[in-house]
């Protein structure tokens, strides 16, 4: 700890954010505060008034090192009672490591999201194993996977629902990240295209039960709309569900930023994502499907068959 800490614990919130500007404006690496500990006071509200000051569950200080861009730093023991909570910057991340200079392979084996498991963020995991609920697979499901990438989202299926037996198409235009996949699902029905998303109609791969496209309908180069189109009218069976992700976060050195950020904002800007969120829910409405928008740090669209439910 660098320093003893500010003692938080009768401050305001906007006391706080002022002294954490203030203690990281200049060099500092890291900023630290004491805090009462907020398990003997649990139930209260965030700032509401307690013996020897505010309660404060963590979710707050959470929160607040995520809307300034730091990394939370302890909680650790500072007394009876008392946590000191710390707040330091995040190292700037590189950019994307792109092989060969090659625009395809930005999110390849070599870049930095090849370290990153989805399957390990709770939100992905509960939201997508819920989408996965409501689209009622049947026990051997078509299932296309739209920027698979290495399959996390396939192996979550396959982690979720042990009892079906897939046929799994994956498109992606990154040829390290499918041999990743080839190798993880190579005892499974699963094929795997190397092809740009702009190409999908002319891939000879049938219709689907599900189609899945998660974190790549805002990819620079994609159409949204027309693949959306194609995908709802050439490759869903007439009882076939769609989950759409669209991400709503970002990782900065290893940290996730809630929001999608626009330049010159320093809070989340959210205009762009209600816009194609939108457009998305109201295509599969129109196109007799139920939708349902949930999520938070990545926001799933979920189409499913309104006559579902009659025809299986
Ligand atoms: C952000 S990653 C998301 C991967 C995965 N769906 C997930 O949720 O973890 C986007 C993926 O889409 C692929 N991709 C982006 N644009 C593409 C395009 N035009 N054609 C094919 N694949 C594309 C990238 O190679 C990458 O694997």
């Amino acid at each position: 700890m660098s320093a003893a800490g500010f003692d938080a614990t009768g401050a305001s919130l906007l006391e706080i954010i002022a002294h954490l500007d203030g203690a990281l404006a200049g060099d500092a690496p890291e900023a630290w505060l004491i805090a009462l500990d907020p398990d003997a006071t649990a139930g209260a509200f965030p700032g509401e008034p307690i013996a020897g000051g505010r309660h404060r569950p963590l979710r707050v200080w959470v929160e607040l090192a995520d809307r300034l861009g730091l990394r939370l730093r302890g909680p650790r023991p500072a007394g009876p009672g008392r946590l000191a909570i710390g707040f330091a910057r995040r190292t700037t991340a590189p950019a994307p490591a792109v092989v060969d200079d090659d625009p395809r392979e930005r999110y390849g084996a070599a870049s930095a999201f090849a370290r990153l498991d989805k399957r390990e963020e709770p939100g992905f995991v509960l939201d997508l194993a819920e989408a996965l609920e409501r689209a009622r697979l049947p026990p051997r499901p078509r299932v296309l996977e739209l920027g698979v990438n290495t399959g996390d989202a396939i192996a979550l299926l396959l982690a979720l629902h042990p009892g079906l037996a897939p046929q799994v198409v994956g498109v992606d235009h990154s040829a390290s990240a499918l041999a990743v996949a080839r190798a993880r699902f190579a005892d499974r029905d699963v094929a795997l295209h190397a092809a740009d998303l702009a190409d999908l109609p002319t891939l000879p791969v049938g219709r689907f039960d599900l189609v899945l496209a998660i974190g790549v309908l805002q990819s620079p180069g994609v159409d949204d709309r027309a693949l959306l189109r194609h995908v709802v009218q050439e490759r869903l069976t007439p009882t076939g569900a769609v989950i759409l992700g669209v991400p709503n976060c970002r990782y900065r050195d290893g940290e996730l930023a809630h929001g999608a950020r626009m330049r010159n904002f320093r809070q989340p800007e959210l205009g762009l994502v209600i816009k194609d969120v939108a457009f998305y829910r109201k295509y599969l409405q129109q196109h007799d499907r139920e939708v349902f928008v949930t999520g938070h740090h990545d926001l799933f669209v979920t189409g499913v068959a309104r006559a579902s439910r009659d025809l299986r």
